[in-house]
């Protein structure tokens, strides 16, 4: 489905949860789950979110600042809860709020929040427009407006200086990319 662009969309449409059980791979011999992990997932709800909203291919350009305030364990579900704060004309905040459940007890820990900004791309890798965003409740709107602000912080931060690519890579998976535009 190719959305228009000049169409708006609320924040409930692209919402996204995703749940994973913690299993050895994704923890250290003591059982605390990798921070890469969940740095991981985030960026997997993310990305869900965005591609939801905008129906087009998306890569992360920013990830701000993640503090791990509780562990999570492995054996326990990794919650994770994505949703849009913003959308500028290429780009999108997502906020994905992480917590942790001990399927025995029932225990629900709050691990992490995360800011991360994606960027919709056209067929020609080119930032492309983004459907605008509905906040539509109380806590949609303030979220708008914070986001805001986070948004003209965290482009103030951006290296001056970026050095461009050299030459053309011929390791993309066309065929898969094609199916996304068409
Ligand atoms: C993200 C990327 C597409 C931006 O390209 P660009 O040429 O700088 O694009 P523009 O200057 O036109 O900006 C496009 C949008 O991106 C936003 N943007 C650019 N750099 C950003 C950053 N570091 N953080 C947050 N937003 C950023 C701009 O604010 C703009 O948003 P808007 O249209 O809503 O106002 C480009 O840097 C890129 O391809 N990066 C690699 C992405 C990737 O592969 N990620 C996965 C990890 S390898």
């Amino acid at each position: 489905m190719n959305l228009k662009m000049e169409e708006a969309r609320t924040v409930s449409e692209s919402k996204t949860e995703i749940a994973q059980l913690m299993m050895p791979p994704d923890a250290n011999p003591a059982g605390n789950v990798h921070g890469g992990t969940i740095m991981k997932l985030i960026d997997q709800c993310g990305a869900i979110v965005a591609s939801r909203h905008c129906h087009s291919n998306c890569v992360t350009a920013s990830v701000d600042r993640i503090d791990f305030i509780n562990p999570a364990f492995m054996g326990n579900v990794v919650i994770l809860k994505g949703s849009l704060n913003y959308v500028g004309r290429t780009s999108m905040e997502i906020g994905v709020r992480v917590e942790d459940e001990c399927l025995i007890t029932g225990a629900k820990a709050h691990i992490a929040t995360a800011y991360v900004t994606y960027v919709a791309l056209d067929e020609d890798d080119n930032p492309r427009e983004v459907p605008r965003l509905i906040p539509e409740t109380e806590e949609e709107k303030q979220r708008f407006e914070e986001a805001k602000m986070r948004r003209e912080e965290r482009l103030s931060r951006i290296p001056k200086h970026i050095e461009p690519k050299e030459g053309p890579c011929i390791q993309r998976p066309s065929k898969i990319k094609k199916n996304w535009y068409s």
